[in-house]
C-alpha cells in the first residue's frame, strides 16, 4: 500500500484529544501514513473571519482524505461579537466548517454505522417475554445524503418578492400568502435524482459486500410526495439492480417507532439528509451515544472521517481530559476501511469490542457518572487511559 496523508483537523474542545489517541491507534495498528495539520474551528472564525481557511481547503483538495475531531459553533449574534474588533462590520457570516467542506468536496455519502458492543453498558435493553431483561444486538449502518435535502441551504426569512411570486404559483402556498414579511420564514427542501441515486447505490453496495439482507429507505413519501417520492423512486430503480438484496420502505416516523421495539432487524438504512441525521442520531442512543458514534463523508474524490459528537466545551479544560475517544477512534477505522486498509481496520475494531467486553476500563459516559473534573476519582477512565487499554489490546 502506498504511504497516505492524511489532513487531520483537530479543531476545538474535545476534538484535539481525542484525535490524538486516534492517531496514536493508527499509527499503533501499522497504518503507513504521513499528517498534515488543517486549521479549523472557532479560533479561525474568530481571528480570521472564517472557520474553514483557504489553506485547508487547499490541504484537502490536495490529499484528498481527512481525520476531523469536532468544532465549536455558536448562533449568529454570538458568532459576531467574538469577532476580533478588526474584522466586525465586514459583512462576516459564519458557516459551518464541516458542511461547507462535505458540500465543497461533494461529500455526500454520510455513512453512519451503529453496531452494538457486547459488554457496553449503555447498550440499549428491553423486557424480554418472560419478564427477564433482553439486550438485541443492533447492528444498522444508516445512509444519510449529505449534501442537499433540507441542509441545502436556500432559506429566506422574510423571501424577496419573486420568490414568493413563484410560490404564489402553487396552489397550496394560498393560505400563507398573507403573511406578512419577517413573520414568514422558508427552507427549501431540494433533492436531485443523481444524489438520491448516488446514496441508494452506496447503501445497496454495503448491503452486496458486508452481507446484509435488506435495504431499508426512511423517507415520507404519502405527504412530502414530491422530495420523498424521489428518494424512494431511486431507491426501487437501484434495487433492481441488486436481486439479493429486499428493498423496504418505512415511514421516518413509523421507524423512530419501530426503534426500540425491533432495532436488530434493521440493517442498512438510506435517508434524506435531515431524516438520516435524525436516525443516526437515534440508533447511535441505541448503542453507547455520542462516545461510540463514528461516521465518514465520502464523495467520489474525497473523504472524510469524524466523530458525530460535537466539541463539548464543558470538558474543553479538564486536565486530564476524560472524553470517550472510541467514536473518533472507530471513525479512524473507517478511514482504513475506506482506503482498502479492512484488515487493519478489523483490529481497530476487534480492539475495541475487548476492551468494552472485558469492563475494566470505562470512561465517564460508561459509567453513567455526570461528567467533569470528579469522574476519574471515580473510577473514570481518562481519554488517553482509554486509548492505551485499546493500544494494549492490539
Ligand atoms: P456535543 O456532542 O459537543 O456534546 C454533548 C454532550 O455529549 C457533552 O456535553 C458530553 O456530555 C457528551 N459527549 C460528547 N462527546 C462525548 C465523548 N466523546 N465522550 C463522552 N461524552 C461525550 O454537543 P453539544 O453540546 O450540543 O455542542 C457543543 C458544540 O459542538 C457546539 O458548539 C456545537 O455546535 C458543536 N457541534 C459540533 C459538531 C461537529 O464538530 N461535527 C457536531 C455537533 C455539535
Ligand atoms: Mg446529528
Amino acid at each position: 500500500m502506498a504511504r497516505r496523508t492524511v489532513v487531520t483537523m483537530p479543531g476545538d474542545g474535545i476534538g484535539p484529544s481525542v484525535l490524538a489517541q486516534a492517531l496514536r491507534v493508527l499509527d499503533a495498528v501499522g497504518f503507513d501514513a504521513e499528517y498534515v495539520h488543517g486549521d479549523v474551528g472557532w479560533a479561525c472564525w474568530v481571528n480570521e473571519g472564517d472557520a474553514l481557511p483557504e489553506r485547508t481547503i487547499q490541504l484537502l483538495a490536495e490529499h484528498r482524505l481527512g481525520l476531523f475531531g469536532a468544532i465549536t459553533s455558536k448562533p449568529k449574534m454570538q458568532a459576531a461579537l467574538e469577532l476580533r474588533p478588526e474584522l466586525k462590520g465586514r459583512g462576516l457570516a459564519y458557516s459551518s466548517p464541516i458542511v461547507r467542506m462535505r458540500q465543497l468536496f461533494e461529500l455526500d455519502i454520510c455513512v453512519r454505522p451503529c453496531r452494538s458492543f457486547p459488554g457496553n453498558p449503555l447498550n440499549f435493553v428491553r423486557h424480554g417475554p418472560g419478564g427477564g431483561m433482553e439486550e438485541p444486538r443492533v447492528d444498522a449502518v444508516i445512509f444519510r445524503q449529505n449534501t442537499e435535502g433540507l441542509y441545502a441551504g436556500v432559506e429566506w426569512t422574510d423571501p424577496p418578492a419573486e420568490v414568493r411570486a413563484s410560490l404564489a404559483l402553487h396552489p397550496k402556498f394560498k393560505p400563507f400568502s398573507a403573511t406578512a414579511g419577517r413573520d414568514l420564514a422558508l427552507s427549501v427542501r431540494i433533492v436531485t435524482r443523481r444524489a438520491c441515486e448516488r446514496i441508494a447505490r452506496a447503501a445497496f453496495e454495503h448491503a452486496e459486500r458486508h452481507g446484509y439482507r435488506s435495504v431499508t429507505v426512511c423517507e415520507k413519501p404519502n405527504v412530502v410526495r414530491e422530495t420523498s417520492g424521489m428518494m424512494e423512486e431511486a431507491a426501487s430503480q437501484v434495487a433492481a439492480e441488486f436481486p439479493g438484496i429486499a428493498l423496504r420502505s418505512v415511514n421516518i416516523d413509523a421507524q423512530m417507532m419501530w426503534l426500540t421495539k425491533n432495532p436488530e432487524e434493521c440493517g442498512v438504512i438510506v435517508a434524506t439528509n435531515l431524516f438520516g441525521d435524525v436516525l443516526s442520531d437515534a440508533f447511535a442512543g441505541l448503542v453507547g451515544g455520542l462516545g461510540f458514534a463514528c461516521s465518514g463523508n465520502i464523495g467520489d474524490e474525497a473523504a472524510v472521517f469524524e466523530p458525530t459528537h460535537g466539541s463539548a466545551p464543558k470538558y474543553a479544560a479538564l486536565e486530564p481530559q476524560i472524553a470517550n475517544p472510541i467514536a473518533m477512534i472507530l471513525s479512524a477505522g473507517m478511514l482504513l476501511d475506506h482506503v482498502g486498509e479492512a484488515e487493519k481496520a478489523a483490529r481497530v475494531r476487534a480492539a475495541v469490542a475487548r476492551i468494552v467486553a472485558e469492563g475494566r476500563v470505562r470512561t465517564y459516559d460508561m459509567l453513567r457518572l455526570p461528567g467533569g473534573p470528579a469522574v476519574v476519582a471515580q473510577g473514570a477512565a481518562t481519554t488517553a487511559q482509554m486509548a492505551d487499554a485499546i493500544l494494549a489490546a492490539l
